[in-house]
């Protein structure tokens, strides 16, 4: 079963109007308002969509947050079984603070087909390579990254890894630095870091450390249509967040994820620009029109592309 293409514009209108929303409250330094304005324009948006859609990535569990929450029904019920993961703005503070990256995520799969899971952090890695055993979360920085010097045939001084800038990331941040190769260092935003490994054009070798689980689940529906490698394991802080997990059918609470565990079958991604950043521009505005630029992914049809839309502002 594939998900029918027609539903590629549709799925580029809803993260397109959320990302228009939340354009409008950029630089006010109000994460949360940002956050709502697109929450409420991805809503409205999925709700008009002939699908019988579930989220099951969302913005908080229902006690949580009033919309968009993990179990939320959404659409007409006049169509396919669709499981939706939501990001309506991935960098918050990009948007409140009025800076490059803020993006408008959204990926759906066929129902059964995309990662079920509690807002936990997860331990990620991602690397454009199609074997097993190069890259993975149980090796040492030293392990990958000379498996992927070799495999690249790349210096291992020519290696760039993507990796959040927090504290928790000290360690490893001075051991790639100790072994010679370079860091590119993201403030926020591990959505769009985990997609540079891409392309060459962002001269990323590798994607790891601690984020979102959400953000996980999104980066592995795109990284799943552009051939990469990925893998996550989810971090539980407390007994509360294990029997969260546990709650939602996951028994191993210290499992390796494969990438075709996260998500599986077809899928369709869109991460359109709030603010412009590394993979899309941001919303402009002109003559009562909007325009949106999307990041695109559709594993069966395996399309890959950054599409320009123009919206008539209502
Ligand atoms: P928000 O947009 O929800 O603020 O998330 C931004 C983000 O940088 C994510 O991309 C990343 O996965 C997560 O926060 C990292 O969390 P933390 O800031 O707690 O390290």
């Amino acid at each position: 079963m594939t998900i029918d293409k027609k539903l590629i514009n549709q799925i580029i209108k809803v993260s397109s109007k959320a990302a228009y929303a939340s354009s409008l409250l950029v630089g006010k330094n109000d994460k949360i308002a940002a956050d709502k304005a697109a929450v409420d324009a991805m809503r409205t948006e999925l709700n008009s969509l002939d699908i019988n859609g579930k989220v099951v990535i969302g913005e908080g569990e229902l006690d949580e947050a009033p919309m968009l929450y993990i179990g939320e029904a959404l659409g007409t019920k006049n169509g396919p079984n669709i499981d939706i993961a939501v990001d309506p703005v991935e960098g918050t503070n990009f948007a409140a603070n009025n800076l490059p990256g803020a993006l408008s995520v959204i990926s759906i799969a066929e129902k059964g087909n995309l990662f079920h899971a509690p807002e936990t952090y997860m331990n990620k890695i991602a690397a454009k390579v199609n074997d097993k055993n190069i890259v993975d979360l149980d090796f040492d920085i030293k392990t990958n990254l000379n498996n992927l010097s070799q495999y690249k045939n790349k210096n291992l001084e020519d290696l760039i890894v993507c990796i959040l800038d927090r504290p928790r990331h000290k360690k490893i941040i001075d051991e790639i630095h100790n072994l010679g190769a370079k860091t590119k260092l993201i403030t926020d935003g591990d959505v769009a870091g985990a997609l540079l490994v891409t392309d060459i054009k962002f001269k990323v070798d590798l994607f790891l450390g601690i984020g979102g689980g959400p953000e996980g689940v999104l980066a592995a529906s795109a990284l799943d249509a552009y051939g990469c490698y990925f893998q996550g394991r989810l971090i539980f802080e407390n007994d509360n967040d294990k029997k969260r997990a546990t709650d939602m059918g996951i028994k191993d609470h210290d499992k390796k994820y494969s990438l075709n565990e996260i998500v599986s079958g077809d899928s369709i991604f869109c991460a359109t620009g709030i603010t412009s950043g590394d993979l899309v521009k941001g919303i402009s505005i002109k003559d009562k029109k909007f325009k949106s630029q999307t990041l695109i992914t559709h594993k069966s049809s395996n399309t890959k592309e950054i599409i320009s839309k123009v919206f008539d502002i209502e």
